[in-house]
């Protein structure tokens, strides 16, 4: 059985279409991305699945997820922060501005909150130099990007990330 198959057949039939039948590997990149958006990290069926449905070997599929750095192979966390620490960024406080957001949330760098819904780890250049500290959200809802940030103003988006999550599992 087929899990992928099933849950998303529209999806992955509109996936396909978009790509000649002798072509459908490149489709890899799209249903993997298809695949992350629930948990944040493609789990080794997932792969097994993707390579069937693209008739490729699982081999092939996992070291697409090896090389690119938007998936990832093990559960983190549902939203990333990525703070850009480049040298601009740097120049203009990023690295203590990293430093300070996770010691506010309690975790080191790279580790998720207790409740498994953010991590904090730094990436090079988002292109908002002039604009840091900065930092983009990475979640199954897609990319956000956040420029001239605070500590504060960090805390308060992760705060509404976690009352967003609430609402979502009908908490509130
Ligand atoms: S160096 Fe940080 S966004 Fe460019």
């Amino acid at each position: 059985m087929n899990n992928l198959a099933e849950k998303y057949p529209q999806e992955i039939e509109r996936i396909l279409a978009k790509y000649p039948a002798d072509q459908k590997r490149a489709a890899v990149m799209p249903l993997l991305y298809l695949a992350q958006r629930e948990r944040m990290y493609v789990t080794k069926q997932s792969m097994e699945e993707i390579a069937e449905i693209l008739d490729i070997s699982s081999t092939d599929v996992a070291s697409i997820v090896g090389f690119y750095t938007l998936y990832y192979e093990n559960p983190g966390a549902k939203y990333r922060i990525q703070v850009c620490t480049d040298l601009p960024c740097a120049l203009r406080g990023a690295e203590q501005f990293l430093e300070q957001l996770c010691e506010n949330l309690g975790v080191r760098l790279g580790e998720p909150t207790a409740d498994g819904l953010v991590l904090v780890e730094h990436v090079m250049c988002l292109a908002g130099c002039d604009r840091a500290p900065m930092f983009q959200v990475q979640s199954g809802d897609g990319l956000t990007y956040h420029e001239n940030q605070t500590v504060d103003s960090a805390l308060d988006l992760v705060q509404s990330l976690r009352d967003k999550e609430r609402r979502r599992n009908g908490h509130e």
